[in-house]
């Protein structure tokens, strides 16, 4: 089998390649990448030059190049990782979301549909998406496969989009399609614009910790492994046409989170406790910032025998162990563009 992944050097996208390279040599892994801001092909320089493996950079909204690579290598399938990805930058500019999350999307779809001409057997469009399409909670409640979709920020709105039109392909053109639609990650090669990352780095180098508003929203976190297994069961068990949730059953308002992380970060930087704790700074709140986003996964659970196999606490202890032996990574990622975005976003 031919199988293109996208967005394959981004944060999940390298953990989904790594996973299907070493899983199955009997298959083709192609990782199309547009090497964006958040794509860093050192995020896979352990199955670079294995033999089933071929990374092309290209851009999905490249219609003539991408119709031209579906040509090329009749992929047999497609999970479609690639998309900008962070709701704050989607605040700012929301036709990059636009272009890459709905038309890109649509486009992949254009190409595989054409390739195929509808003669579809053995053949399978994957869309990996996310939980902030169901919107926000209340206090209460869980995300399920069949809450309405209410999407909040221009990220979340063109992930729905992506969402409808992957559908729309299945009812109208019979394409054989799956969607899963995710909780937060966390793990190692996590770009340092979200949440964890960010605050790691900066515990690291003793600067302030931007909390959002009061702190008190909610998100279910998810080890990136984790995910990257999920997306394997789905793409090879997942029935066709069908959506399953994917989440950890593990919610932590933003401030808890933040004080765990302090204390795990002072034990393994030697630091007095509390010591991180004391750069916690309360800044201006995300406009239109949800609450509480939690999933509740049972379907993949009954279904596919999926769940987490680490623990919040034993998952976050790998993840910082990851960022203080990868400084290199850090750092560089970190040095030019990312300097003129930290200073925009929280200056
Ligand atoms: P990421 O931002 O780390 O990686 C995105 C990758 O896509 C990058 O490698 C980038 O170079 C590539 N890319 C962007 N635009 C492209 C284009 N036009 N053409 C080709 N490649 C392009 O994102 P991530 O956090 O790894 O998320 C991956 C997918 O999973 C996204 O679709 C996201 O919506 C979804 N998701 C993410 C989370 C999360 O917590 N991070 C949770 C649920 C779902
Ligand atoms: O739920 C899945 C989604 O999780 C994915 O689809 C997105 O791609 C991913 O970015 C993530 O979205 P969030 O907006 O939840 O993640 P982020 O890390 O940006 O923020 C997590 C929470 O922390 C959120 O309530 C905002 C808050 N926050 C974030 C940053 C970057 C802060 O308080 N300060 C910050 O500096």
């Amino acid at each position: 089998m031919n199988i293109l992944v996208t967005g394959g050097a981004g944060f999940i996208g390298s953990h989904v390649v790594r996973r299907l390279v070493n899983t199955y040599p009997n298959y083709h892994i192609f990782n199309l990448d547009a090497l964006t801001y958040a794509g860093n092909l050192e995020n896979l320089t352990d199955v670079e030059s294995a033999s089933n493996y071929t990374f092309i950079k290209g851009d999905i909204t490249d219609v003539d190049f991408i119709d031209a690579l579906f040509v090329e290598h009749k992929f047999d399938g497609v999970i479609h990782l690639a998309a900008e990805s962070h709701v704050d930058r989607s605040i700012t500019d929301p036709m990059a979301f636009v272009k890459t999350n709905v038309m890109g999307t649509v486009h992949l779809l254009n190409a595989f549909k054409s390739v195929w001409q509808d003669n579809y057997k053995g053949k399978r469009f994957y869309h990996v998406s996310t939980d902030e399409v169901y919107g926000s909670l209340g206090k209460t409640g869980l995300f399920t496969e069949t809450t309405s979709y209410d999407p909040n920020s221009p990220y979340s709105a063109s992930k729905a989009s992506s969402d409808h039109f992957v559908r729309a392909y299945g009812e109208t053109y019979g394409m054989p399609y799956v969607i899963s639609n995710c909780s937060n990650n966390y793990g190692p090669n996590h770009f340092p614009e979200k949440l964890i990352p960010l605050f790691i780095n900066n515990i690291i180098q003793n600067k302030p910790l931007p909390v959002y508003g009061d702190g008190n929203y909610t998100r279910d976190w998810l080890f990136v492994e984790d995910h990257a297994r999920a997306i394997d069961l789905v793409f090879h068990d997942g029935n066709n046409g069908e959506t399953y949730n994917i989440g950890g059953f593990n919610e932590w308002t933003n401030l808890n989170l933040v004080k765990l992380l302090c204390q795990q970060m002072d034990e393994k930087l030697g630091r007095p406790t509390g010591e991180s704790e004391k750069l916690i700074t309360y800044v201006k709140d995300r406009p239109g910032h949800d609450l509480r986003y939690a999933i509740d996964s049972t379907k993949i659970n009954k279904e596919l025998g999926w769940k987490p196999s680490v623990t919040f606490e034993e998952g976050l202890a790998k993840t910082i162990d990851w960022y203080l032996e990868n400084e290199e990574w850090l750092s560089s990622v970190t040095s030019g563009a990312y300097q003129a975005y930290y200073k925009k976003q929280y200056q």
